[in-house]
């Protein structure tokens, strides 16, 4: 019996005789022979049929694209060919010959793609931003593993709201109001009082109502929590924390990340100490000069390339009026469809971005950072920036007031650089019961509910805070992607829960 390999494999098994089972991810014939390009768990490579056998050849000639199929041949190891190795077929057994694929080589557009998320997984780009997100997940683990820290799994139902009332996805639980977890947070502090360095690593749910590029009403936080901490431990702990995760990632996908189209030297460029500023600093930037003059430059530029891509499309449009031959009309075509989608975005763009940057001279010292904001703010750095201390009333109620400045809370954001924005949010936690007890009332909660929680500020409070980082955010700076949607497998949207 032949050996059953990986096609990642295969390099180690040349000359010999193999068995792969896989998908057809695309399949041609030239004459006396038929291309049969195999996908498995593990990579893609080029199955060679020869009309001489016989078999085979009939067999390949009924595959279809993403039909399974089991077969056996040679390796022979190529410098030129995917992976570096092919396969001379020797015999070739359908499994299930597929019904026509919906998603073919022409582009579809993103809506089409979502509906179809469950075949969509298959192709080359989604499977490598999976297992980037696998490696991301592995790296925070590890680290906080590494650090003595406990995995502690919080509750998922929850009776109340921890990060505002304005996205909790209720449900009934046997007659009484309930909500979907927003946070592991609090139920974290309960149990860094019984261990001190403790994560959780769960779905949290927010019925976000945005359509951004950054919000999901699902999404998955990994979030630590320290007793004994003060908001510079917390700065520190999530550099190193960040800093593995590139390390990592830049180890184990430096070949996928250039294949995603990432630019792998701005990774390279992030360094410890990351720059860190206050709020009220971040403030003063948006509304400083310079900021100004640059992003009136950036949109002079943007305006600029959008003239060259549209006379560009001009150009390649009249061309295709003229006969030319086909593989050149098929070039001009793709090109034609990239200009369309470069277009269409940076129109988009160029039309909002004089309000973005009137808004961003006015933004006005009280409210929360809001992705365009944050765009600017992080734009300016190589590494990501740590923004601390917010006023009260734009962040949680739990966060410890400044016991220099009543205005402000002792919090952090960590935006990630590139424009990517928030990927971290946490601070030091209120340790008073007085000032606590406060802020539940101001917010307008029911303290019947939080008595556990004031319990931790009853029975030996001491310092602690934590924070919690958003991994689909966190892939989406990694891959440099432009939308959450790609970054987990399934994602929930508002206005999308199929499949
Ligand atoms: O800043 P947030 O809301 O902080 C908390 O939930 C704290 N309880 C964490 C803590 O201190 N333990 O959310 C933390 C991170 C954000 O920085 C972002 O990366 C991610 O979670 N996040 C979202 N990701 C995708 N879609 C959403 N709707 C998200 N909301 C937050
Ligand atoms: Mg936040």
């Amino acid at each position: 019996m032949e050996k059953k390999v990986k096609i990642s494999d295969l390099k180690n098994h040349a000359g010999r005789e193999v068995a792969l089972r896989g998908w057809v991810q695309g399949v041609r014939s030239s004459g006396k022979l038929m291309f049969v390009l195999l996908r498995d768990g593990t990579g893609a490579c080029q199955c060679i049929v020869e009309a001489a056998e016989e078999a085979a050849f009939a067999a390949a000639q009924s595959l279809t694209l993403e039909s399974s199929l089991e077969l056996t041949g040679t390796v022979r190891l190529d410098e030129r060919a995917q992976g570096g190795a092919e396969l001379t077929v020797a015999e070739l057994k359908p499994i299930h010959i597929a019904e026509e694929y919906p998603i073919s080589r022409k582009a579809h557009g993103v809506d089409f793609l979502m509906h179809h998320r469950h075949l969509w997984l298959r192709s080359q780009r989604q499977r490598l931003i999976l297992r980037i997100r696998h490696t991301i997940i592995k790296a925070v683990r590890d680290f906080f593993d590494g650090e003595g820290f406990t995995l502690i799994d919080t509750p998922i139902i929850t009776p109340d709201a921890a990060e505002g009332a304005g996205t909790l996805f209720g449900l009934d639980y046997f007659g009484e109001q309930a909500y979907l977890a927003q946070t592991g947070q609090l139920y974290l502090e309960s149990a860094a009082m019984a261990l001190e360095k403790v994560y959780c690593f769960g779905p949290t749910f927010r019925a976000e109502k945005s359509k951004t590029r950054r919000h999901l009403t699902e999404f998955w936080m990994v979030e630590p929590e320290l007793a004994f901490a003060e908001l510079d431990d917390l700065t520190a702990l999530a550099e190193d924390m960040t800093m593995a995760i590139i390390e990592r990632v830049l180890a184990q996908h430096r070949a996928d990340l250039l294949e995603l189209g990432r630019d792998v030297g701005s990774l390279e460029l992030v360094r410890k100490p990351f720059p860190r500023l206050t709020y009220s600093a971040a403030v003063d930037l948006l509304h400083s000069q310079e900021i100004h003059d640059k992003l009136r430059a950036e949109l002079a530029a943007d305006e600029r390339r959008l003239g060259e891509w549209r006379a560009e499309l001009a150009e390649l449009r009249e061309q295709l009026k003229q006969p030319m031959k086909k593989w050149k009309q098929n070039k001009a075509e793709e090109r034609v469809a990239e200009l369309s989608e470069l277009i269409r975005k940076m129109e988009v763009s160029v039309e909002n971005r004089p309000q973005h940057i009137a808004d961003a001279a006015e933004f006005e010292w009280v409210r929360d950072l809001g992705g365009d904001e944050e765009t600017i703010i992080s734009n300016q750095f190589d590494s990501p920036v740590f923004i601390t201390e917010y006023p009260r009333e734009a962040k949680a109620f739990y966060m410890k007031r400044s016991p220099d400045d009543p205005r402000v809370v002792l919090n952090l954001d960590m935006l990630a650089p590139e424009g990517y924005g928030e990927i971290i949010g946490g601070s030091q936690r209120e340790d008073d019961i007085d000032a606590l007890l406060q802020r539940i009332e101001a917010e307008k909660m029911d303290p019947s509910n939080y008595q556990w929680y004031l319990d931790l500020r009853r029975y030996g409070s001491v310092p602690h805070g934590g924070f919690g980082l958003g991994i689909e955010r966190t892939v989406s700076w990694i891959c440099g992607l432009h939308h959450v949607r790609e970054t987990i497998p399934f994602p929930r949207l508002m206005g999308r829960i199929y499949p």
